[in-house]
């Protein structure tokens, strides 16, 4: 199988991942070993759309550059490669290695074809890898865990060590049920079924990928909670794919959330902006969080796209993009706690900035930046006091015609992203679209991290308590930035923009 697409690097981002060649989606088996940040995801390896779905592998030692590897784990007549996780097994439970060389062992969803005896069924099988993720064998035993169902799938493993026990937990999905159903293993070999959760909240679509970890609250390691992310498609807060999370307990058998607004399969779509979202833009799906990640971190990614139209994007030779990394915690904020979240920064710490304005009063009209603090790799730090009614914003990718609109709604209190002028968006019906927020001013002020790259916005609100992520596709030469109100009396407190 070889390609011969030829390969357009127009709208490649400088900061996100893509395969150097053909399509990705998901990221799988996200784990931390031996100094190496290791990022699998779906791929297929002979094509820019989706099938052939193996593993791709590419690897890291500063969550900024990587690395891509040799496939890892590729399709057969058999079975296709669905996503799923990855562990080190330190204490070599699984015998795939030995106590001095501890293997690295996958977990993913064997989808059956046609030609195998379990045709049309998903279940858990291994492979591992005792070259530190250079070459992966299958397990012969697989698969591991079937439950005969056909959207078994997505399983997340972490090692659980509480009050009930030391042993591996497997959260997975039955995607059309809208379930998580968790197992437990002393081996990874062999798995005895713990619980359900759901389905809860947002049940528009069929769940998949899902994660399950604990965290400190405000960083207090005598208070932690669990929290529960649940992906699902469509059914997205923004329309098309999302990922939800809950936040509750965790006893070592079954998660107890305390974050349900509605249970069972009927949503209730007046109650959506009330669930927990992981992102309120369309391209942040199937986020999952790293294993093993050094200092106690919770590190995710998502890929940064969306069903709705991920396999129309307007790219040759490759498709589809990994978001920055995330580092997530959980915070009480206005009395609730809630997970905030902060990108790994692309321009690796503090770079000075290439502009700056500070306490500027902002009239109505609209105010272009110069030429320094413009481009289409940018980060924008920006805290603004909005005048106490009408839009406050930003526009951002300016240029033939072209801009994707940052505004503030003083009166609604709601922060939208409007990618309807952005560029190409003709390449599919659903693209074109306005994202919403509701975020709270904090002392009147407005706080936002914005990363720009080639092909995508990244919005971080109030540090990281609300995020909105879009693709947008302009013309290379569209990098003017603005600030803009649509009356007197706001005042940029400060503007930094990096490049
Ligand atoms: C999510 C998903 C998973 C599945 C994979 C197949 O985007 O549909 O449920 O394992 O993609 O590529």
């Amino acid at each position: 199988m070889t390609t011969t697409t030829a390969l357009d690097c127009r709208y490649r981002p400088k900061h996100h991942y893509t395969a150097g060649r053909n399509w990705l989606n998901d990221p799988n088996g996200l784990v931390y070993a031996n100094g190496t940040y290791h990022l699998f995801y779906q791929h297929n390896p002979a094509g820019n759309d989706w099938g052939n779905m193996s593993w791709g592998h590419a690897t890291s030692t500063d969550l900024l550059h990587w690395d891509e590897q040799p496939v890892a784990i590729s399709c057969d007549g058999q079975e296709a490669i669905f996503s799923g996780s990855a562990v080190l097994d330190v204490r070599n439970t699984s015998g795939f290695g030995t106590a001095d060389n501890p293997p690295l062992v996958a977990v993913y969803t064997s989808a059956y074809s046609p030609a195998s005896q379990l045709g049309g069924r998903q279940a858990q099988s291994l492979a591992y890898s005792t070259d530190d993720g250079a070459t992966w064998t299958k397990y012969a035993g697989n698969p591991v865990l079937d439950r005969a169902s056909a959207d078994f799938r997505d399983p997340k493993v972490f090692r659980y060590d509480g009050d009930a026990g030391s042993y591996w937990v497997m959260v997975a999905v039955e995607a059309t049920d809208r379930e998580v159903v968790l197992y437990k293993s002393a081996d990874l070999k062999t798995w005895e079924y713990l619980s359900t959760f759901g389905p809860a909240n947002a049940t528009g679509g069929v769940w998949e990928c899902p994660d399950l970890f604990e965290l400190p609250v405000d960083g207090d390691a005598e208070n932690t909670k669990w929290v529960l992310v649940v992906n699902l498609s469509p059914g997205g807060i923004a329309g098309g794919s999302g990922g939800q999370y809950f936040i509750g307990t965790f006893d070592g058998v079954a998660f107890v959330s305390e974050t349900t607004v509605t249970g069972g399969l009927q949503q209730d779509d007046s109650r959506m902006a009330e669930y927990g979202w992981l992102d309120w833009g369309r391209d942040y799906y199937a986020a999952v969080s790293f294993s093993n990640a050094p200092d106690g971190r919770r590190l995710m990614i998502g890929w940064m796209s969306n069903w709705q139209y991920g396999a129309a994007t307007p790219t040759t030779g490759w498709r589809g993009a990994m978001s920055l990394v995330r580092e997530v915690r959980l915070a009480r904020r206005g009395g609730k706690v809630v997970l905030v979240q902060a990108a790994v920064d692309p321009f690796g710490g503090s770079p000075a900035a290439a502009y700056t304005l500070a306490g500027q009063p902002l009239d109505a009209g609209t105010t272009w930046l110069p030429s320094d603090a413009s481009g289409d790799v940018l980060r924008i730090d920006v805290e603004l006091e909005p005048a106490a009614a009408g839009e406050t914003g930003l526009l951002l990718r300016c240029g033939n015609g072209e801009q994707t609109v940052l505004a503030y709604d003083s009166g609604l209190g709601v922060l939208s992203l409007d990618r309807r002028a952005s560029g190409n968006t003709e390449f599919h019906e659903a693209f074109a679209s306005v994202e919403r927020v509701a975020v709270p001013l904090e002392g009147g002020r407005l706080k936002l991290e914005i990363h720009l790259d080639r092909c995508s916005v990244e919005v971080f609100a109030q540090d990281g308590l609300a995020t909105l992520t879009d693709q947008v596709f302009p013309a290379e030469s569209s990098t003017a930035v603005a600030l803009f109100a649509d009356r007197d009396g706001g005042t940029v407190v400060r503007l930094d923009v990096v490049r």
